[in-house]
């Protein structure tokens, strides 16, 4: 499989690889000053992590590792406190670089030590999780989270390249899968109807994720999703690096997601929680007379087709709605949220009456949650 490249542009713009035994870009994408690098990665890729050190090593490189706690355990002042002490004492300087090898709690942790060591180092991510691939490690924002919540802490500090192996899904759980499918499938409905289109033709493969067993045909369908994904986050991004305006587009369903996750205290899968938001505002945009009932329809069926949720419990209103006046996105105590004219059509909705909201609410809570048993149990 031929590598495809999508340039993210910005004041230094930078390249996202997508395709497989990719080892031999990283020197590429590291630059020609970097001597030392720092490879992170969580205890779960050691062996991808150590394979990655010591081809590193075998170019001509200083590479040391750091193995990280699991998922966003690692994403803690402490975790990010352990590797500054280890660029200081592996003498780290302004030119040297980190790779980080993980999902997207990997690339928003090693992302956030890199923009802080020194006021800013070279980092380069090697995305392991479908999510990591099409979301996390794309577009620059990198955190880690405090006792009061998630991702409070971070810095933009866009990466110098970005590697999606494909190989490296082969591993991945089928509900990581899924979940990540969610943010595909966001993508599809704000930007790029062809990635719609793939999923109503695959769905079937992609819900039974089986790994190394996929087939070739498979293979394909998720190297396009993952490439036009990409496409489009690289747009984005490319064009509004700090969410001032465009960037916005893509936290389609991430309002009433965030404020899902809060309420389930984040054992919830993000993918998961984001697939009910994407039709709460599908619900909402309805209401409003923006959104017609065939688009609407089209959200539910092609996130059920994956196994994500479409509904949540009904009695949770006040608790939803304080959770999303507090949500970062929001200004001030205008309630914003990105909404669909139509497919690839998303516009902003600021303000909108209370009773739209809380019919809106009552559209997706109608539907037993339990109605396809496990489903929430899997994806937490
Ligand atoms: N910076 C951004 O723009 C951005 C965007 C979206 C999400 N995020 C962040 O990303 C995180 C979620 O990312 P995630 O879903 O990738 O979670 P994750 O990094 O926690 O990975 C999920 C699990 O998969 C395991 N894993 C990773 N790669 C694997 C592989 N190839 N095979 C088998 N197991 C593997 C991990 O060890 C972990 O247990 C959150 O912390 C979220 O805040 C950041």
């Amino acid at each position: 499989m031929t590598p495809t490249r999508v340039t993210v542009q910005g004041a230094k713009p930078y390249d996202v690889v997508i395709g497989r035994n990719l080892l031999g870009e990283l020197p590429g994408l590291l630059g020609e000053r970097v001597r030392r690098v720092l490879v992170m990665h969580p205890a779960s890729l050691a062996a991808t992590g150590e394979s990655i050190r010591e081809d590193l090593l075998a170019q001509g490189y200083e590479a040391f590792a750091v193995e990280l706690p699991d998922a966003e355990e690692q994403k803690t002042a402490q975790v990010a406190a352990f590797c500054w002490q280890v660029l200081g004492q592996s003498d780290f300087t302004r030119s040297d670089a980190i790779v980080s090898v993980g999902g997207g709690a990997t690339t928003d942790l090693a992302g956030f030590v890199a923009a802080t060591w020194l006021r800013g180092i070279t980092v380069v991510h090697v995305p392991t999780t479908l999510l990591g691939m099409v979301d996390a490690a794309v577009g620059g924002k990198t955190g880690i989270n405090t006792a009061e919540g998630k991702n409070l802490v971070g810095a933009f500090h866009p990466p110098a390249g970005v590697l999606c192996d494909l190989a490296a899904l082969e591993t991945l759980d089928r509900w990581d899968l899924v979940a990540g499918m969610a943010e595909v499938v966001k993508t599809g409905f704000i930007a790029d109807p062809r990635i719609l289109e793939l999923v109503e033709e695959h769905h079937e493969e992609l819900r039974e994720w089986r790994g190394a067993q996929t087939t070739a045909e498979t293979w394909a369908v998720v190297a396009e999703l993952v490439e036009r994904s990409i496409v489009v986050k690289a747009r984005v991004v490319g064009e509004d690096l700090t969410e001032q305006g465009l960037r916005e587009i893509l936290n389609y369903g991430h309002t009433f997601g965030h404020a899902i996750e809060l309420n389930e205290r984040y054992q919830w899968r993000h993918g998961a929680a984001v697939a009910v938001g994407m039709v709460f505002v599908a619900e909402l945009a309805r209401l409003a007379g923006k959104l017609s009932d065939d688009v609407v329809a089209r959200h539910r069926d092609i996130l059920t087709s994956l196994g994500l949720p479409t509904s949540y419990r009904g009695d949770r209103w006040e608790q939803l709605l304080a959770a999303m006046r507090r949500d970062k996105k929001s200004r001030g105590d205008l309630l914003r949220f990105v909404v669909l004219d139509d497919v690839a059509k998303p516009v902003r909705l600021e303000g909108p009456d209370p009773t739209l909201l809380v019919a809106a609410y009552a559209e997706v809570s109608k539907e037993p949650p339990t109605g396809r048993p496990g489903v929430t149990v899997a994806l937490g």
